[in-house]
C-alpha cells in the first residue's frame, strides 16, 4: 500500500550538516520526499507535536530541544513508507540503533537523536497537518 508519512530532520541533524545525506538515504530506499520546508518552530507548535509526551519526566528538554534550531519538515511518500522509514531511522535509544541506521550512525543521545518520523497511520493523521 502506497503510504504517506511525516518526517522531520531535527536540529541537530540540521546544524551537524546531514540534512542532504539523510534525504539521499530516504531517496535511495525508493521512498519519495514530496514536501521539505525548513522551519523554526516556536513552543506552542512543538508542544502540540509532542502533546502525546506531555507529563512525561523529558518532555521540557524535549521541547527546548526542538525550537532550539531549525529543522526540516517532509512529507515521504511509498510503498509502505511509515515502517521503511522507521527501519531506515532506527530505534530511539542510539545505543540500540545498529549501525546503518541514521541514528545508529549520527545520534549522540535520546534527545539529541537526528530525525523523527510518524510511528503510525494515526501519528500520521496527527502530526503531517501541523506542518502540510
Ligand atoms: P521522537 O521520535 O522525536 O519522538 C519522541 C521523542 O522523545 C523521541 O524521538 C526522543 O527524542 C524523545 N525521548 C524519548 N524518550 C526520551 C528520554 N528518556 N529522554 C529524552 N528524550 C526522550
Amino acid at each position: 500500500m502506497i503510504e504517506r508519512t511525516f518526517v522531520m530532520i531535527k536540529p541537530d541533524g540540521v546544524a551537524k550538516g546531514l540534512s542532504d545525506e539523510i534525504i539521499a538515504r530516504i531517496q535511495k530506499s525508493g521512498l519519495k520526499v514530496v514536501s521539505k520546508r525548513r522551519v523554526r518552530m516556536d513552543r506552542k507548535t512543538a508542544e502540540r507535536l509532542y502533546d502525546v509526551h506531555k507529563g512525561k519526566e523529558f518532555f521540557e528538554r524535549l521541547v527546548n530541544f526542538i525550537i532550539s534550531g531549525e529543522v526540516f519538515v517532509m512529507v515521504v511518500e511509498g510503498e509502505r513508507a511509515i515502517s521503511r522509514i522507521r527501519e531506515l531511522m532506527g530505534p530511539t535509544d542510539p545505543a540500540k540503533a545498529p549501525k546503518g541506521t541514521i541514528r545508529g550512525d549520527f545520534a549522540a543521545s535520546m534527545s539529541e537523536n537526528i530525525i523523527h518520523a510518524s510511528d503510525s497511520p494515526e501519528s500520521v493523521k496527527r502530526e503531517m497537518p501541523i506542518f502540510f
